[in-house]
């Protein structure tokens, strides 16, 4: 047999067009948090692949500059101001993104207190602050998975994705509100899946190793002798940035990856590549 033979037809007729369709384009792409840092990055991606970008953030004041971006470059956006820890006011996001758009393809729960959040002995946490961030990083997804899922399950199309952290697996000291609200990601997106993927929707989670957004500096429990350790932690030691992470969770969008669920994927570098 000579190399170059044609071992398969070359065109499987018998292969779904999904099999082979990673397009994200006409998707309603909902990311809360994308008003700065990771969030922002992946709904610029996501509109310049054609998708429409819903804004949402707790902050108006970056929501908004950040969908003027999208639209400047003639992408569609959409910004909204949302508190995902109260369950009204993502009842209300989500009726104002159905009520202009009538679905909702793409929930990406990435809105988190993190990067002003303090690092401090586990029993120098305040209660109220410990509250916050369950609030916030915890419930937070809970409300919107459960306020989308209606939408979702109509269509028999739908897919979630959960940010979690590189930290829950080596775990942090001083962090510990933080870390516990990261590993819950992961036991509510495999949990999730199972609920819902009769109905053609996917849960999948993210888990970043230590990314350097633009608030990178603002960010107060990263020092500079921290990201340099992890980075040397990496198998590809550079520092990690925002569009690192936006492959993976515009493939997780795509008809493509109907299959894949109740996942973790982690996408660090290789920091955490033995766990
Ligand atoms: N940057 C990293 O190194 C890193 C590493 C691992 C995981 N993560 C995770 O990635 C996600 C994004 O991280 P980032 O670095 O962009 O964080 P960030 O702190 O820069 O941004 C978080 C965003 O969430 C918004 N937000 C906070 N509370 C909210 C609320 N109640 N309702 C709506 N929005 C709210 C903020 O306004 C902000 O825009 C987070 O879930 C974080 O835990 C980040």
């Amino acid at each position: 047999m000579s190399i170059g033979t044609v071992l398969h037809p070359p065109l499987a007729s018998n292969v779904p067009a999904e099999a082979r369709d990673f397009s994200v384009k006409d998707r309603i792409v909902l990311v809360t948090g994308s008003g700065q840092g990771i969030g922002r990055e992946l709904v610029q991606q996501f509109a310049a692949a054609g998708s429409v970008a819903i804004v949402a953030d707790l902050s108006a004041a970056n929501a908004g500059p950040v969908a003027t971006e999208i639209r400047a470059v003639g992408g569609r956006a959409l910004p909204l101001e949302v508190d995902v820890s109260k369950k009204e006011s993502v009842d209300s996001m989500v009726a104002a993104v159905l009520a202009e758009f009538g679905r909702i393809d793409v929930l990406i729960n990435n809105a988190a207190i993190f990067s002003n959040l303090k690092k401090r002995p586990f029993d120098e946490i305040p209660p109220d602050e410990w509250q916050r961030v369950m609030d916030v990083n915890v419930n937070g997804a809970f409300f919107c998975a459960s306020a989308v899922a209606k939408s979702m399950r109509d269509r028999h199309f739908g897919r979630i994705m959960n940010i979690s952290s590189a930290s829950v697996h080596r775990g942090t000291k001083n962090y510990l509100h933080y870390v516990t609200s990261k590993s819950a990601m992961i036991g509510m997106t495999n949990s999730l899946a199972r609920e819902v993927g009769p109905h053609g929707i996917t849960v999948n989670c993210i888990r970043p190793g230590t990314v350097a957004t633009e608030v990178a500096e603002r960010v107060a429990s990263l020092t500079p002798e921290i990201r340099q350790r992890n980075i040397d932690l990496q198998c590809i030691p550079r520092t990690i940035v925002p569009s690192d992470l936006v492959g993976l969770a515009m493939f997780l969008a795509t008809p493509a990856a109907s299959f894949i669920t109740g996942q973790t994927i982690a996408c660090d570098g290789g920091y955490t590549h033995s766990f």
